[in-house]
């Protein structure tokens, strides 16, 4: 058992707190606001993601798992210390670390004895030396640390159960001695032999926006195919589907859709393609996604123009979904975002249903008609738009939708619904590369 602090309550740092002390480490998360480790203290979690409650109270109540404001003193006490801080994107489009450097000046004045130091944290690559650089300056004579960078791959919405169950765990470590300790860290994990990669720390940082904005371009390409399928008479569902049955491509992420949101696609691709200009080597492919993704927001904006009749003006849209996947409460960089704001740009009025995110939606659009219910959303307007795949929208009745909405046309974003049924019901619609029903 180890003594394991956690730097950064976010849902990187409250997730690998509570899943590293549920391997049985004793794991101590810090942050600097005070009123979130008040709430975490009283046994509230400030966000949402599906396990995360069961998780920690679970490893709290085995007195494994413990929160404080005191960095310095849960700096001192432990032998591998995570950061796990926010890197937001700065207005070059590179992350910005200073989040992480103020935490690395904290660890250095606390260096008591030997630690790992370990940055789970999205930053950009050469930040390992950065932060080994800021310990080094602020540490006393005789401080000693190794430097590790261990990227986490959690999806919001699962990210509990990617933690359990990782695909992989990629540890960037130049010394045998912090590698060993971070397998220990992760031991019933390697135990389960689940794969774990030694690599150097520049490589481990790389390997994250590596996969992400990969991830990204994967949907940008999806959805430009879905785009030139509606040109062709094409249906994007089955290419789809044909492309992922080659092992080469496999089909997860080829799902098109109303664009890709959240805190990292949007963060990572912007902050690679910076990184990879200032290196002199730039890359166009995510460049390229990065403009598909923009576009394809506004695309989706013209397909309910287009079924409205041109028009916004003095027409009440409901909108089904604002988070910007199912299964969080997370709107950020959401294409639902786009969608409210060009309606309203138009003169239009909104209805918005969210089953978990209103309340996170108010921040960007305080003053819309938010509802708690998708039938109410839906009353009177002149078209609904579903801009997130929430299981109630998949199975919402379209003969109740057509009896309450004013005008029966709706924009499918997420391709959940039959088109067979929307034109049994007499709907006027439209989704993403499908081949429309006759
Ligand atoms: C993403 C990665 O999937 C994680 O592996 C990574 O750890 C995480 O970023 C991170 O860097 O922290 P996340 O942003 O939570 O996870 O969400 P995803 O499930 O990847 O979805 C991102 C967006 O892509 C959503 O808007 C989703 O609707 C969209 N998407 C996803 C599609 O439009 N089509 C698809 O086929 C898949």
């Amino acid at each position: 058992m180890k003594k394991i602090t956690v730097i950064g309550t976010g849902y990187v740092g409250l997730v690998s707190g509570g899943g590293i002390s549920d391997f049985g480490h004793n794991v101590t998360c810090a942050d600097i606001v005070e009123s979130k480790i008040k709430s975490l203290q009283e046994g509230e979690i400030p966000i949402y993601e599906p396990g995360l409650n069961s998780l920690v109270e679970r490893n709290v109540t085995a007195g494994r798992l413990s929160f404080t404001t005191n960095i310095d003193k849960a700096i001192q006490d432990a032998e591998v210390i995570f950061i796990a801080v926010g890197t937001p994107q700065g207005e070059n489009g590179e992350a910005n670390i200073s989040a992480v450097e103020s935490v690395a000046r904290s660890i250095g004045k606390n260096l008591n004895g030997y630690k790992v130091i370990c940055t789970k944290s999205t930053v950009p690559i050469g930040t390992g030396d950065r932060v080994c650089e800021l310990i080094r300056e602020s540490m006393p004579e005789n401080g000693e640390f190794d430097y590790v960078s261990n990227p986490e791959f959690l999806r919001e919405g699962s990210a509990v159960k990617d933690f359990l169950w990782p695909d992989r765990v990629v540890i960037g470590a130049t010394s045998e001695k912090a590698f060993e300790i971070m397998r220990d860290v992760y031991s019933p994990l390697y135990v389960n032999e689940k794969p774990m990669l030694h690599t150097n720390v520049a490589t481990a940082e790389m390997i994250k926006y590596a996969a992400n904005a990969f991830l990204a371009l994967k949907i940008s390409y999806i959805n430009e195919v879905a785009n030139l399928c509606e040109q062709v008479g094409a249906d994007v569902h089955q290419v789809a589907k044909a492309m992922g049955q080659d092992g080469r491509i496999s089909p997860k992420f080829l799902h098109p859709g109303p664009g890709y949101g959240g805190s990292c696609f949007p963060k990572d691709t912007h902050a690679i393609a910076a990184l990879s200009k200032k290196k002199g080597t730039p890359m166009n492919t995510i460049d390229a996604a990065i403009i598909t993704n923009n576009n394809q927001k506004k695309r989706m904006t013209e397909k309910l123009l287009n079924l409205v009749g041109g028009d916004f003006s003095n027409k009440t849209i409901g909108i089904l979904g604002l988070a910007f996947k199912p299964n969080t409460d997370d709107v950020r960089e959401s294409s639902s975002i786009d969608m409210i704001q060009a309606i309203l740009e138009g003169g239009g009025m909104v209805n918005a249903f969210d089953p978990i995110a209103n309340e996170s939606m108010k921040l960007f659009f305080p003053n819309l008609n938010y509802c708690d219910s998708w039938e109410t959303a839906c009353n009177n307007t002149d078209a609904v738009a579903i801009m997130t795949e929430w299981n109630e929208f998949r199975g919402l009745s379209l003969g109740e939708l057509k009896s309450i909405m004013k005008s029966p046309t709706i924009l499918d974003t997420r391709n959940i619904l039959s088109m067979e049924k929307l034109k049994e019901h007499g709907f006027k619609y439209d989704n993403v590369g499908r081949i429309k029903a006759l």
